[in-house]
């Protein structure tokens, strides 16, 4: 297949140039590509003819979303709108790349793609737009709500967590903000995998197996950095604020079911294993 990646520079981006290696891929970063142009996406797509476009470029700053909201609107919603359109005339597949934060947080168990979205944030408010635009806009659109992305090379919460240990920083992290750690490379072969076997439209969540807090994230961290040593002060959301913390409003609980792709035997494995890997890969790089 000849598969655009859009948003190519970023850590989910890099993860799929290297899982869809065995196809032939046009990575499209910010500068070769600016979403919120509509001309710009069909002049790419007419140019390049792909069978299938992933869509990945997106606001993810969720503070500054919050700051800066129709500038939030016009990347992650109209320039979602626009990759959709772009896709549909040059006759590509669409794969946009979503998020569990569309989820309000009113559930305790996983929430199944039929789940009703009930965004809390500007940012999550902008993804949904996005979902619900690039699906009217393009009939063979399949929509990835993924979850809490980690990838190589990046500064990620991983790598924020021993950023902040290295500087002697203190750690405080919430109970109450429950999702998946999920590996981008892991993600990037569910992603190719969807394409692979030719997956129906509609939305699909892949997110790695299992469920944790910022507070057991950052545990985890510390274990497999062999720095238990290192003390972690857990928190509530209402703590943090009351503390001064500003911030968007997280939904409470998010995990994803991943039925879908797992009736499609695409399971992506436990988040523990799947970071396990990504420091087994860290100490030897
Ligand atoms: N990160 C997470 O935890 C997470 C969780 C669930 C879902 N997602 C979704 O997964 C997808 C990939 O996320 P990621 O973590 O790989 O994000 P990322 O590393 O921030 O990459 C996003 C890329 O999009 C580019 N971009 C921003 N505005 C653009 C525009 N107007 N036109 C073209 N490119 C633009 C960015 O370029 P600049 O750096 O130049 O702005 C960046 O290279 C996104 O749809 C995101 O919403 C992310």
């Amino acid at each position: 297949m000849k598969i655009i990646i859009t948003g190519a520079g970023g850590q989910l981006g890099r993860s799929l140039l290297r899982a869809l290696a065995s196809h032939e891929t046009i990575a499209l970063g910010h500068a070769d590509l600016d979403v919120t142009s509509l001309g710009a996406c069909i002049d790419a797509f007419e140019f390049h003819k792909p069978d299938a476009v992933i869509h990945c470029a997106a606001m993810t700053d969720t503070a500054r979303c919050e700051k800066a909201p129709a500038r939030a609107r016009e990347v992650n919603g109209i320039g979602t709108e626009h990759v959709a359109q772009a896709s549909a005339r040059s006759g590509a597949r669409l794969v946009a790349i979503s998020t569990n934060e569309v989820f309000g947080g009113d559930q305790t168990t996983p929430y199944g793609e039929a789940d009703r979205p009930h965004p809390l944030n500007v940012y999550a408010v902008s993804k949904l737009d996005g979902e619900l635009l690039a699906s009217a806009r393009h009939p063979d659109t399949i929509i990835v709500r993924a979850s809490w992305l980690y990838g190589d090379g990046y500064v990620n919460f991983n790598e924020k967590v021993l950023a902040a240990v290295a500087e002697g920083r203190p750690l405080s992290f919430v109970t109450d903000e429950i999702a998946t750690p999920t590996s981008t490379d892991e993600l990037a072969t569910g992603i190719r995998d969807l394409l692979e076997r030719d997956a129906a439209p509609g939305v699909y969540h892949l997110s790695n197996e299992g469920e944790a807090s910022r507070y057991d994230w950052a545990r985890e961290i510390l274990r497999l950095a062999g720095r238990t040593d290192i003390a972690v002060a857990a928190v509530t959301s209402d703590e943090l604020r009351a503390n001064g913390y500003s911030g968007p409003v997280k939904p409470t609980y998010s995990a994803l079911g991943n039925t879908r792709a797992a009736a499609l035997g695409i399971k992506l494995r436990p988040w523990r294993d799947a970071l396990a890997a990504y420091f087994a890969a860290r100490v030897s790089a």
